[in-house]
């Protein structure tokens, strides 16, 4: 069976990604992972492919332990994986639960990790991994810290695993937007410890679009929007002590 597996697909960035990869003529069946069932549930009247929701938490030992399972009874052909599952928090470090942090720890790198060398076995050349990081992967982020962070080793690791799966003929791709319209933002605000300057939003299909043609193009990282690209370009032209101190100027701190 030519299978997507998407996490973090009840909502938002995952969501787009199971619809638009969901619904290629190619694709047989699409495995939809998070929490809420009923959610997942719903991408049946919008998705081409057979649904399989998988209600997982991720952020637990025991689901990853379920996904190794479920995967060994099948044994899909999977095409495409798409690691969205994953959260953030805006506020000051000592402010920050340290459930949060170690919830963004186990989520964003830890699952993500866990899920992508799960799978493995399972693709094949051609095979396509997006890696959801954030354009906050690029630059250390005073009052995203944790969250920034945990992006910075999606980015890396998705990056150096595209060279190591270079001679398998799968690409691994690190999807890095800026600001999406998505419930992340609800979660996110919180702590309420930071005024957050939003310069511009993107929508989730237009990520999504622009990671699929990035894709195609055999990019290892995706910027959506070229404000955004050329922001990249100053990221790496310009000290971060300096970008930090724009990024602070912007939060009023
Ligand atoms: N929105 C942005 O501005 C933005 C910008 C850059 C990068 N990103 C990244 O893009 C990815 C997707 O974010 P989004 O904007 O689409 O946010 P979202 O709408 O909040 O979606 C997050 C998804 O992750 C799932 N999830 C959360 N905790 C989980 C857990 N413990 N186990 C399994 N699934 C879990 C959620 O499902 P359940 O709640 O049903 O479990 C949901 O489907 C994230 O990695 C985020 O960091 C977002």
């Amino acid at each position: 069976m030519k299978t997507v597996i998407v996490t973090g697909a009840s909502s938002g960035l995952g969501r787009e990604f199971a619809e638009a990869l969901g619904n290629l003529p190619s694709v047989e069946e699409v495995w939809v992972i998070a929490r809420r069932k009923e959610r997942l549930e719903e991408l049946r009247s919008t998705v081409g492919a057979t649904v399989v929701p998988l209600e997982l938490d991720l952020s637990r030992n025991e689901s990853l332990d379920t996904y190794r399972n479920y995967l060994a009874d099948r044994t899909p052909q999977v095409v495409a994986l798409v690691n969205a599952a994953g959260y953030g928090c805006m506020g000051e470090v000592e402010n920050l639960s340290l459930s949060d942090q170690r919830g963004m720890i186990d989520l964003n790198i830890t699952a993500l990790t866990a899920i992508t060398k799960l799978t493995l076995p399972y693709m094949g050349q051609g095979g396509e991994i997006y890696q959801l990081g954030s354009f906050s992967a690029f630059e250390p982020l005073p009052y995203m810290s944790v969250y920034a962070a945990t992006k910075a080793y999606v980015l890396s690791f998705s990056r150096s695993l595209n060279r190591e799966l270079k001679s398998r003929g799968i690409h691994s791709m690190a999807v890095c937007p800026s600001w999406v319209r998505t419930e992340f933002l609800d979660r996110a605000a919180t702590y309420r410890d930071v005024i957050v300057y939003f310069d511009r939003f993107y929508t989730p299909k237009q990520v999504v679009g622009r990671a699929m043609r990035d894709m195609k193009r055999g990019k290892d990282v995706s910027v959506c929007g070229a404000k955004h690209r050329f922001l990249r370009l100053l990221t790496k032209l310009f000290p971060h002590r300096f970008v930090m101190s724009i990024w602070c100027f912007q939060q009023k701190k």
